[in-house]
């Protein structure tokens, strides 16, 4: 828990505020002047936010004498999380990840020598599509690890450091090892013998904890990854702590494997020249609630939650995922901020349900699958509103299911070995390439993704070549109402391949 000097202040949004206060004469962009704009979107935002509405470059804000209020709002969000330093990203963490990308194909971050560009990486194989897309953006060659499958539930949890060590010894090329966790489910990896794994092969371990920036907050959570011992780290701050959508921060652990001078120009390489000083004012300020609130906030939400799992384990049909998903081999702990509910017992899918709370009751949730639902929470929202409201849709849509109306329901099946990567993704993604009946696929090297949800582990992405049992597990899946991810084609009649 941080409650260090400095963390009851918001420099940055400190001085945007007397900055707006002051009446400055505007003769820079943003070119509304903070007036010009259409009447319904004052209404609907606001004066004050079109008002704040300011970009980089300001005098008192982040120029002048340093610290500037700028750097001083991104040094107490990396005391907050006990990093090195941090860096405030506007473009979501799927930013965050092309910067991460970017660090490790450049020729200088390098710790193995080799042509710019053309580094390998360690990457868990259900990572967020913005590392892939960051692959392709760097030119780093990927080399997958598996998570672990969880067969009962059909979704996918963390990697095991067993599966590490193994992939690590099969690839003593590797400059990196890149993770999730926690999991969309809140299962939280054994972080730190992970870092051992990859420490001890002289690789640093970048930890995407895009849903896991409030752990740091209140001591009831798991241990976050940065005190954990992983390397860099990646928050996507407008989750679960709730800065304004599209803001996240990266974060630079303590140890000294990776370079921050280039984490910096990378990081530079992919933001805007205007960012946003609402976005921007937003990270400042949650840091600043989640560093001097955070524990009295997220107790309340997960009270709220535990007497919400009650009452839905109680609902027929309904179970929770709890405290027992860390009883899996590759899960350290579990993260009560979501509500994952199980909805096998009412012999509906995921989806069903999804769409009934949906449509008679406008409730939306943050995913779901065929076996489960996952609804966030935040940190201070009015947990004990929402969590009724949401409880009073399951019970009204297991009522309205009944016994009647059971959906087959497949036994789960493990998706086959991924094809084997004959390309880079960028080289497969920037070459030529065709368009090809699905059933003319097979032997072809994808130039794009295709994931089968459940489990939403990739099964093909750039640059792999397509087998036979990969195509037939992907028609399967579809055949009988799940869905792909990633291609083009979304009914899946063509897919994109390279031109050989
Ligand atoms: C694990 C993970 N990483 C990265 C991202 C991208 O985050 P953002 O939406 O902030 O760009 C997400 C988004 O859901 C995610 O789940």
């Amino acid at each position: 828990m941080h409650h260090l000097a400095g963390q009851s202040e918001a420099p940055y949004l400190e001085a945007l505020v007397a900055h707006v206060g002051r009446e400055t004469g505007r003769f820079h962009v943003p070119g509304h002047k903070g007036y010009g704009v259409d009447p319904a979107l004052v209404e609907a935002l606001g004066e004050q936010a079109i008002s704040h509405d300011l970009p980089a470059g300001l005098e008192w804000i982040d120029i002048g004498e340093e610290p500037t209020a700028f750097q001083r709002a991104q040094d107490l969000a990396a005391d907050a999380w006990g990093a090195k330093r941090s860096w405030f990203l506007l473009n979501g963490a799927s930013g965050g990840n092309h910067a991460i990308c970017m660090t490790f194909a450049h020729g200088e971050g390098r710790t193995r020598s080799g042509p710019p560009d053309r580094g390998k990486v360690v990457v868990q194989r259900n990572v967020h599509s913005s590392i892939i897309d960051g692959l392709v953006l760097s030119g780093l060659r990927p080399a997958f690890v598996a998570p672990e499958i969880d067969p009962e539930l059909g979704i996918a949890h963390c990697v095991l450091p067993e599966s590490l060590e193994a992939t690590l010894d099969a690839n003593p090329d590797a400059e990196a090892v890149m993770l999730v966790s926690p999991t969309y489910f809140g299962a939280v990896a054994r972080v730190g013998e992970l870092a051992e794994v990859a420490h001890a092969h002289g690789l640093p371990l970048v930890t995407d904890e895009a849903w896991g920036a409030h752990m740091y907050f209140n001591d009831k959570l798991p241990t976050g990854a940065l005190a954990a011992g992983a390397d860099m780290v990646l928050s996507s701050t407008h989750k679960i702590v709730g800065s304004l959508g599209q803001s996240a921060i990266l974060h630079l652990g303590r140890g000294d494997l990776i370079d921050e001078g280039i984490v910096d120009r990378s990081v530079t390489l992919v933001e805007s020249t205007s960012p946003s000083a609402l976005l921007t004012a937003s990270l400042d300020a949650q840091r600043r609630l989640a560093a001097t609130s955070g524990q009295e906030l997220l107790d309340e939400t997960i009270e709220t939650l535990t007497a919400a799992r009650e009452r839905i384990r109680s609902t027929p049909g309904l179970e929770v995922l709890d405290e027992r998903l860390a009883g899996r081999t590759s899960v350290e702990a579990w993260d009560p901020l979501r509500l994952s509910i199980d909805v096998r017992g009412t012999g509906a899918t995921g989806h069903t349900i999804a769409r009934l709370i949906s449509e008679h009751h406008d409730l939306q949730v943050e995913l779901f699958s065929e076996n489960v639902i996952v609804a966030v929470f935040g940190m201070g929202e009015r947990a004990t509103i929402s969590a009724e409201r949401l409880i009073e849709g399951l019970e009204h849509a297991t009522a309205e299911i009944g016994a009647g109306d059971v959906e087959a329901r497949r036994a789960f099946a493990e998706p086959p070995p991924w094809g084997p990567l004959e390309l880079a993704p960028r080289d497969a993604f920037l070459g030529a390439q065709e368009v090809v009946p699905f059933d003319d696929a097979q032997g072809r090297i994808a130039a794009e993704s295709l994931a089968a949800y459940p489990p939403g582990v990739p099964n093909v992405l750039p640059g792999e070549r397509l087998t036979p049992e990969t195509l037939a597990y992907i028609a399967d899946s579809l055949a009988h109402g799940g869905l792909v991810r990633g291609a083009s084609d979304r009914t899946l009649k063509t897919i994109r391949v390279v031109r050989e």
